[in-house]
């Protein structure tokens, strides 16, 4: 039960996180299409994905680990694997550094760096194919 109810995390923060990634990237591309900053609405809305972006990944890293454990009695399953947890940490590290960015902008009433956004949001996707394509093949 406990191994479904983990299970059952893990995907279901796997499709928030990708569901994030894929509103929060159109809304992005839209505004840079037309060269505009995003008004103070949308700008929250956008943080507020940040915040659901990065806490799903962080419920993907307690789910599994936890799998890991019990499943697996550790971390050493095999070289798909690993790559998967690496790619995972290059993943939360991106989504902790912007949404620092993001807070910290919008503290100083500043919008976002272009820049930054387009390269998380470009990051952040190729890295959850990694993962994807890994954990596929780890588990295949
Ligand atoms: C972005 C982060 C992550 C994504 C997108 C992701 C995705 C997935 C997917 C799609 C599966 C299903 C594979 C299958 O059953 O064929 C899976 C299973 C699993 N994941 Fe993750 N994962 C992530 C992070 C992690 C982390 C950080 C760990 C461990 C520290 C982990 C450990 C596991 C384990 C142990 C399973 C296998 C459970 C089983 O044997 O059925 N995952 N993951």
């Amino acid at each position: 039960m406990t191994i479904v109810i983990l299970k059952l995390f893990h995907y279901l923060a796997i499709v928030f996180s990708g569901g994030v990634l894929v509103g929060g990237g159109v809304i992005q591309s839209v505004y840079t299409k037309e060269n505009k900053i995003p008004e103070i609405h949308v700008a929250k809305i956008l943080k507020i994905l940040g915040y659901i972006g990065l806490l799903s990944l962080l419920i993907l890293w307690v789910t599994g680990i936890l799998l890991s454990i019990i499943l697996y009695n550790g971390f050493i399953i095999n070289s798909a694997f690993t790559v998967k947890l690496i790619a995972a940490g290059f993943l939360l590290g991106f989504s902790i550094f912007t949404n620092f960015h993001v807070y910290n902008s919008s503290k100083k009433k500043l919008p976002p760096n272009k820049k930054i956004m387009k390269i998380s949001t470009m990051s952040g996707r190729g890295l959850l194919i990694i993962v994807l394509t890994a954990a596929a093949i780890a588990f295949y």
